[in-house]
Order: C-alpha cells, then sequence, then structure tokens
C-alpha cells in the first residue's frame, strides 16, 4: 500500500511497466457542488503518463460523465490505450438538474408568482461536505402568468440514472500473442471467474451448460432489482452520507461497486493504481481483496480520510485474521471470536 498526498500527474514514484490495472474515479470537469477540483477534466499528461506505468495488455476502469466522457475518451485514446467498453453504473437516487419553466418564464415577463406554500431547501449533503452546502426556507411557487402556466411543471433536465465507466486497455506487447503475453506480464486477461453474476434460483439458469458460478459480467451494473427472475447483473447503490460518518468525500463510490471492478480487471497479488483516490475507496477494495494498491490524492482533508480508512481496513483484516487462527483452549470447540474491545492494541 502506498499512498502519496501530491499531484499525481508525473507519477513519478512508479516504474515503468508495473502496473497491473487502473482504476480511477478523476474529476468530471462538471463542477460538481461547485468543488473547484470538478472544474476541469484531468490533463492528457496524466492518462499518457499512466499508460507508460501499466504493463503491456494491462486494463483500466475511468468513471465519466455523461455529458463530458467523449473528451475524456479522446483523451485516453490519444495516450494509447484501446477503448474495449463503456460500462454503465446504473442508480435511481441521482439528482436531476432542472427548474420549473413556467416559473421561469413568469420572472421573464415580470409577473409575480403565486406563493402555494413554503419548503426547507437544502444544498448538499451536510456542512463540510460542499463549499455550497445551505439550507434555507423558501416559498413554494406556483406561475401566475398565461404562459407560465402553461409551461408549469416544464423542466430543464432528465433525471441522472447512470454513471459510464470506460474500459480501456494497453495493447499487448508488440508481437506477443495473448497466451504469451500473460506469460510473460500476467496481464491481458479479465477475471470472469471472480466477477460472474450467480444466478437467483435454478430457473434463472441459461443455455445447454450454464456455467456453475453464473453468468458472464454485463456491462451494465444497476442498482434496481427488475423482477426479471434473476439478476443479470450486479446491483449496488450510491453511497448517502450519513451525518455522522466521517467521510464527507462529495463524490464517494461505495466499497462494494469497487469490489467488482477491481476483481473485473486484476488478479489477487497484482498492483492497482488510483491516481484520484479522493477519500480511497478503491484502496479500501483493495486490502479486502488482496490487491496491492497506490494511491494519489491532492487535496490533504481527503487524503487525510483514505489514510484513516485505510488504516481502519487493515486493523479490521488483522482483527478477522486472530478471530480466524486462534485457536480456543479445548480441542473440540471452534475458533473464538473476540468482542473488539479484548482486543487490546
Ligand atoms: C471524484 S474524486 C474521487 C472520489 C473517490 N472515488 C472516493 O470514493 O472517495 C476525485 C479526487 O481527485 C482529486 N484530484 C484532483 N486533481 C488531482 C491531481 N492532479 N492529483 C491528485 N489528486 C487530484 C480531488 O481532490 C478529488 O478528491
Amino acid at each position: 500500500m502506498k499512498i502519496y498526498n501530491k499531484n499525481s500527474y508525473t507519477l513519478e514514484d512508479i516504474d515503468d511497466n508495473s502496473i497491473e490495472a487502473l482504476i480511477t474515479d478523476p474529476p468530471y470537469g462538471i463542477s460538481y457542488q461547485n468543488h473547484y477540483w470538478d472544474k476541469d477534466l484531468p490533463k492528457k499528461e496524466i492518462w499518457e503518463n499512466s499508460f507508460k506505468k501499466l504493463k503491456h495488455g494491462g486494463f483500466g476502469l475511468v468513471f465519466s460523465s455523461v455529458r463530458l466522457m467523449h473528451r475524456l475518451m479522446v483523451d485516453l485514446e490519444d495516450s494509447g490505450f484501446i477503448i474495449k467498453d463503456v460500462l454503465f453504473w446504473s442508480y435511481l437516487n441521482g439528482m436531476p438538474k432542472s427548474r420549473n419553466v413556467g416559473l421561469l418564464i413568469d420572472k421573464e415577463l415580470n409577473v409575480e408568482s403565486e406563493k402555494v406554500g413554503e419548503y426547507k431547501y437544502v444544498q448538499g449533503y451536510k456542512e463540510n461536505g460542499s463549499d455550497s452546502y445551505k439550507v434555507e426556507k423558501k416559498h413554494k411557487l406556483s406561475p401566475s402568468s398565461k404562459l407560465g402556466k402553461k409551461y408549469d411543471g416544464a423542466g430543464l433536465g432528465i433525471k441522472p440514472a447512470y454513471e459510464p465507466i470506460i474500459l480501456i486497455q494497453k495493447p499487448l506487447e508488440n508481437k506477443l500473442n495473448i497466451a504469451q503475453n500473460i506469460t510473460k506480464h500476467g496481464t491481458g486477461a479479465l477475471n470472469f471467474e471472480d466477477t460472474r453474476i450467480p444466478y437467483a434460483d435454478e430457473d434463472g439458469k441459461v443455455g445447454h451448460n450454464p456455467h456453475p458460478k453464473g453468468r458472464i459480467p454485463a456491462n451494465i451494473i444497476r442498482t434496481e432489482n427488475q423482477n426479471d427472475g434473476y439478476d443479470k447483473f450486479f446491483l449496488v447503490p450510491k453511497v448517502r452520507q450519513s451525518k455522522d460518518d466521517f467521510n464527507f468525500h462529495p463524490t464517494l463510490k461505495p466499497v462494494s461497486l469497487m469490489h467488482h471492478l477491481i476483481k473485473l480487471i486484476s488478479f489477487e497479488k497484482q498492483t492497482v493504481l488510483d491516481p484520484f483516490m479522493g477519500s480511497g475507496s478503491t484502496g479500501v477494495g483493495c486490502l479486502d481483496l488482496n490487491r496491492k494498491f497506490i494511491g494519489y490524492e491532492l487535496e490533504e482533508t481527503y487524503f487525510n480520510i483514505a489514510k484513516q480508512r485505510i488504516e481502519n481496513k487493515k486493523n479490521d483484516l488483522e482483527y478477522s485474521l486472530f478471530k480466524t487462527y486462534r485457536k480456543a483452549p479445548n480441542k473440540q470447540s471452534q475458533p473464538t471470536a473476540y468482542a473488539a474491545g479484548e482486543f487490546g492494541r
């Protein structure tokens, strides 16, 4: 585990051709909740350098936004990567960015909209979670003008229900075939055996010889069970920040999602790089899955959260190993579990 509190662009701490997988959630370039670090897409330099650090045949998964993924894809391709696929992480709790057009028309016509009630307007999840966090009472309005009434409820943007994750690959080493490349570098294949989607029941099995572990993972990862017999994809909800949690990173990714992505493009003991680690979700996932991790984060506050989460995870893992291997005095009984307080360190 190596984590750095600095700009990742040069990746100078890493040897060329030494990393098996790149998994990262970079700035989307959409100024999310007015965060300065999300103002622009990363410079192409980071992708060129990531390309150099990855082994031949190594895969990458790069989160992106619907509005700007095309620009990011061009940068990735121009840096030498092959675009292999785009995974859709689908969820239901995205917030639409919209306005009531009827009220905008009233304003334009200088007509006062009718006050029909009050509501509490909250921006951001909680204090410190965003520079623009605020709570205020606002009037509920209804359009008054004739044209405003006609467009009452019309909007400007539909509800976001997925985030794209771009699957990329550094080409195999020149003149090597896939088997030769894997033999030499350990990279070039996706890890299906660890990411198959289990059948929900016997009836859900497909084909003449269904694989005992389930279906090959799909390029849609969704959060909504659509009652179609079995889950063909991979269900994981967006993270809701809770008031008491010390992690207030505004774009926190669920560790369960990171598990799936880490397993998909790497194998045990390999190294995963995240040049924009934020609060360290990729690193925490790597610890769970016996992968090495190298992470960068520019902002000290986020870096400290990542460090804390990684430390906590290490302690948890050491503690559960302790539970597994510590034998109870009586030979017949099972390994003893100790309550957290009893394990004094
Ligand atoms: C979208 S967030 C990642 C959030 C992460 N997935 C998580 O679960 O916490 C992107 C992060 O990249 C960081 N960042 C932006 N530019 C950077 C740079 N040049 N070097 C290192 N980190 C950078 C930002 O501070 C931000 O925390």
